[in-house]
């Protein structure tokens, strides 16, 4: 096991603190005794679909599946890693911690985010001097006020060649390190700061610590526009978005956060008092952003770019939101305009206007299909139609396709019966799909078995020593593996205990699976056939592979006498079988 705070230590602060107390004093928990409820901070909600036991130390939501222990709560909560998570918590119950405690990443590089505060004051404090001026008029022109640019901590890189390299080498940070982390470059001259001549914009981790430099040209020069800090050990730009650390708890409270593509995009919205806004930084949105966006907000609006490239962004956004569950609602700018200038041209309350009423994603693909089409040619027509039906084809939604249907139909005048044969040809491939799936969900049967013995084995003791006595092999793997997980730990311990289980776990697969199994919606009561029915299925499923198994073989051997004892033995199984009934 990949920790570093020892096993005993880790249970032991978990012992020392309260669950009850410690979620109570991030959201607010009402009930009394074993059972307290409280709005999941996990996903949009107004319900309270969190439940937190106090006699199991453990918290599930109903509605979204989050659920673990006091650790994953204040560790997905706070955004940091088990470890700082358990720290935080150990200095809450007043336990110190063993000295053979690894470092942890912040502090490790402890030095790195000194190094980037040191450069980000100097950057601030330049940009207040008489040599800011030209600067400070650019920023005014673009409307930026004084409170943003203090607010957004802007700074100004001078026109010298390594102003920053001086301060910080008197800070007693060596020049190797400066280029390390990105700060400057050597050559045979010498060292030159990254950064001359540009307004900076900081960009900082999940927490606010700044981590990187954005720098933004402001006279007319042939330069880039913007001049990023290069991927760093702590700056990765594609698992960030700008403003993230300032926007995510008003988005959480607004239950909506609005992805722009810009800096200076996030920079009007929050200047037009609209602040549950982070940007992309102008790249496709990644993985990790988006369980960033997911974790923020429900409503998630999109407002690119209003140009091409804005669009087709917007379009590949919206297709990566959709394979994880998310329909965004969609802005379009008019005359390809970004959110700052259509802001700043037509005003704040227009653009709230755009707010109020967003395009859905068929809307939006609508209108981009259409885009270079000429719906009086036939040939168009027919591109079109045929792009929508493989549209509605992904859609489950009935009444929304007989909408789009009708659109469509009328739009460009075609029998609305044209497109629906189109249409149910394109479902009859959808339906052997569904053949596949009616067969996968047979197999549910021993899945669900599997679930909910897991399920009793980690509430409870005597189902526990039960499995132990059967020894049975559970078909899917990672049941199997948690099962096994279980085992070792009881043999461990001598007990099982779910929200140690929970930290016992931590970091791995295996711990996805114990906080699906902990999600299921189960009766902590059970009864003994109950519980024997599900060892019967399971039992019933390994000889069915068995036999499986062993017919192939029989088809395969030419051997006769292999093929009697083969006979035998399938023979035995169903009778073995069979007598389990
Ligand atoms: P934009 O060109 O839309 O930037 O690029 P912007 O924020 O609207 O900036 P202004 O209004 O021209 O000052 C979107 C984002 O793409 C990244 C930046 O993160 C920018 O905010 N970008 C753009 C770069 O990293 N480098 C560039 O040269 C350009
Ligand atoms: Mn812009």
């Amino acid at each position: 096991m990949n920790n570093h705070i020892d096993e005993e230590t880790i249970n032991k602060i978990r012992n020392n603190v309260d669950i009850v107390d410690v979620i109570s004093s991030y959201i607010q928990l009402t009930g009394a005794g074993k059972n307290y409820f409280g709005v999941c901070p996990f996903h949009d909600d107004h319900k309270p679909s969190m439940s937190v036991s106090k006699e199991k130390q453990i918290y599930k939501c109903f509605s979204c599946g989050a659920g673990g222990n006091v650790f994953t709560f204040v560790q997905d909560y706070e955004n940091i890693s088990f470890i700082e998570a358990v720290k935080l918590l150990a200095d809450k119950a007043g336990i110190p911690l063993a000295i053979n405690s690894k470092i942890t990443k912040k502090e490790k590089y402890q030095d790195y985010l000194d190094m980037y505060e040191l450069a980000n004051k100097l950057y601030m404090n330049n940009l207040n001097t008489s040599l800011g001026k030209e600067a400070r008029e650019y920023l005014k022109n673009r409307d930026i006020s004084p409170k943003t640019i203090k607010d957004f901590e802007f700074g100004l890189s001078l026109d010298n060649k390594d102003d920053l390299v001086k301060l910080l080498n008197k800070k007693g940070f060596s020049t190797d390190k400066i280029e390390q982390y990105g700060l400057c470059s050597q050559n045979t001259y010498g060292s030159v700061d990254l950064f001359r001549q540009r307004i900076i914009v900081p960009l900082y981790d999940l927490k606010g610590n700044v981590i990187g430099f954005s720098g933004r040209i402001y006279k007319d020069n042939n330069e880039n526009k913007y001049l990023n800090t290069r991927q760093t050990v702590l700056f990765k730009k594609g698992e960030l978005l700008y403003n993230y650390h300032r926007a995510k708890d008003i988005a959480r409270k607004k239950n909506q956060i609005i992805i722009v593509e810009g800096y200076m995009d996030v920079v009007r919205l929050y200047e037009s008092d609209i602040k549950n806004v982070v940007a992309t930084m102008g790249t496709a949105v990644t993985k990790e952003q988006i369980s960033l966006i997911k974790k923020m907000a429900k409503e998630i609006v999109l407002c690119f770019d209003g140009d091409g490239a804005g669009e087709k962004a917007t379009l590949v956004a919206t297709d990566e939101l959709l394979k994880v569950g998310i329909e965004p609602k969609i802005i379009r700018l008019e005359d390809n305009l970004d959110p700052d200038e259509y802001i700043r041209k037509n005003g704040r309350q227009k653009y709230l206007q755009k707010l109020e009423h967003p395009l859905n994603v068929m809307e939006f693909k609508l209108n981009y299909f259409k885009k270079d089409k000429n719906l009086s040619s036939t040939l168009d027509i027919a591109k079109y139609v045929n792009e929508v039906i493989e549209e509605l084809n992904k859609m489950d939604d009935p009444i929304l396709k007989e909408i789009t249907i009708q659109k469509v139909s009328e739009e460009v005048g075609l029998e609305k019966e044209v497109i629906k044969d189109q249409l149910i040809a394109l479902e009859q491939n959808k339906t052997i799909n569904e053949v596949v799936k009616k067969e996968e969900k047979k197999q549910n049967k021993y899945e669900k078995a599997e679930q909910y013995l897991l399920y009793h084995m980690v509430n409870n003791n005597k189902v526990m020593k039960q499995y132990l006595k059967n020894t049975i092999y559970l078909p899917t793997l990672k049941y199997r593996e948690l099962a096994r997980a279980c085992k070792q730990y009881f043999e461990e311990y001598g007990s099982i205990n779910i929200a140690d289980l929970m930290s016992y776990l931590r970091d791995q697969d295996t711990l996805k699976t114990l906080l699906e199994i902990n999600s299921l919606n189960l009766k902590e009561e059970y009864t003994k056939e109950e519980i024997d029915d599900y060892f019967k299925i399971i039992q019933d499923y390994n000889y069915k592979e068995e036999i499986k198994r062993l017919k192939e073989e029989l088809n395969k051997t030419t051997d006769l006498d292999k093929k009697i004892s083969i006979s035998n033995q399938i023979l035995q199984i169903n009778k073995k079988s069979k007598g389990d009934e």
